[in-house]
């Protein structure tokens, strides 16, 4: 059982790097914002300086100057800000891989929702990230110089069919997070196509003394708003594995919708008193409204799945069912877990089975034999707190089974 304890590392490690440029890349994304929107501009200032700024710091004081056209003396080391957000990219593919592709049979494909081969469904999931980005820049090449608030709205009823979509066709919890991956992609692709390329056309016109074309700046600062606006969205999707409530509802699409606009209003909040000192409280009445419907929404259930073992053992899990023949394991598990992990936990205080797991049948058992295989077998992580008094022969019957099976 090396391996499973090898690649279970190997996913914390690329989690953890992945979390760490994430937060580098939104970190510099929101400091560059905030700092754009807050310049001020004043007549003592050289020429070509659009505004500036006084910040302090760490114990001392910076001036930050934005120059739009170049300045006589353009340093050749200019520090570009793009490593950030490819690094976070990179890693977060090579974690949807590990977790998503390699656990295909169990967090992607949901036979409940479409009974799909696991190639079918890492196929659906790389093609679809590739065709949102495809999609995404189209709408905004067409719209370009045209009305805003029409690109707004072509973009967020493109992302409500992508929401649709993914949880007809996936788990709702690899649905949302496909969601994110989807967003997070276009905000990369924006990065390496488009805003780094411009800038670069820009610097080369720049240091060469010719005056570049404005439409290159116009186009990259579209693109970078728009990354503006899906940074929060992208976050509650990433995050919303832990919350079986937001993709395990039966609308759960439309949840992911109004997540969107949520986004847009809060960031309206901030970039509007970032740039006029204005504070429209009413940005937070429509988040607060927005939200109390989406608690609302989670609590429509889906109808019951169905949990007779026979049934749902359809030829795709034919092979998991010998696994689940372990008889007293099943015994064990169920009567160890299944008061929390259950459609219907009997537990006080839960409302849904903890991260969206149940285990309640053999076939959920099969399912999920290294789940329980790391959080009960190896590790007494589960019962939480040895509350339904698991034995160590218990834990010892979990290892010997998963160890002889998988
Ligand atoms: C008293 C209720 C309770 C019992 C009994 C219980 N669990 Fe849990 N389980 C939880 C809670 C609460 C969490 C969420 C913990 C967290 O988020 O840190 C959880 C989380 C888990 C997870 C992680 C799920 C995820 O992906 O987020 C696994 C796996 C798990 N339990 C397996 C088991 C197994 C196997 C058993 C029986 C041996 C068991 N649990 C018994 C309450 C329970």
């Amino acid at each position: 059982m090396v391996q499973i304890i090898f690649w279970d590392w190997i996913e914390f490690a690329v989690r953890w790097i992945h979390v760490i440029t994430a937060i580098a890349w939104i970190g510099s994304s929101f400091y560059f914002i905030a700092l754009d929107l807050g310049l001020r501009h004043s007549p003592t200032l050289p020429e070509g300086v659009k505004g500036e700024e006084w910040q302090v710091h760490g114990g001392g004081f910076y001036n930050i100057r934005k120059f739009t056209i170049a300045p006589p003396d353009l340093p050749k080391k200019l520090v570009w800000f793009k490593w950030e957000s490819y690094a976070t990219w990179i890693s977060g593919f090579a974690l949807l891989a590990i977790v998503y592709y390699g656990g295909a049979e169990l967090l992607l494909i949901d036979a409940s929702v479409l009974d799909i081969s696991v190639t079918s469904a890492i196929l659906l999931s790389i093609f679809s990230l590739a065709l949102g980005w495809f999609l995404y820049n189209i709408i905004c090449k067409i719209n370009i110089g045209k009305n805003d608030t029409r690109l707004m709205l072509m973009l967020f009823l493109m992302l409500v069919g992508f929401s649709w979509a993914y949880c007809h066709m996936f788990s709702g919890r690899a649905a949302f997070l496909h969601l994110g991956a989807l967003t997070a992609t276009i905000m990369s692709a924006n990065v390496f196509f488009i805003i780094i390329p411009n800038q670069k056309i820009v610097v080369a016109d720049l240091m060469a003394g010719r005056s570049p074309d404005p439409k290159y700046g116009v186009i990259a600062k579209q693109r970078s708003t728009h990354n503006n606006y899906l940074t929060l969205p992208v976050i509650f999707m990433m995050i919303s594995n832990h919350y079986p409530l937001a993709f395990g509802a039966q609308y759960n699409w439309v949840i992911a919708g109004l997540v969107f606009l949520m986004g847009v209003s809060i960031r309206h909040y901030f970039n509007q008193k970032h740039a006029f000192n204005l504070k429209p409280i009413w940005a937070w009445l429509v988040t607060a409204f927005l939200f109390v419907s989406v608690i609302l929404l989670s609590v429509l259930r889906p109808p019951p799945a169905n949990i007779d073992d026979e049934l749902s053992l359809n030829n795709n899990h034919g092979s998991a069912l010998e696994l689940a023949k372990y008889e007293e394991l099943a015994d064990t598990i169920i009567s160890r877990c299944a008061m929390c992990h259950a459609r219907e936990p009997l537990w006080d205080g839960l409302a849904e089975a903890p991260g969206g797991l149940f285990l309640e049948t053999k076939y959920d058992i099969a399912r999920n034999a290294k789940q329980i295989y790391v959080n009960a077998g190896i590790s007494n992580y589960m019962p939480p707190n040895n509350i339904s008094y698991m034995e160590p022969s218990e834990r010892n019957l979990i290892v010997e089974w998963f160890e002889n099976y998988y």
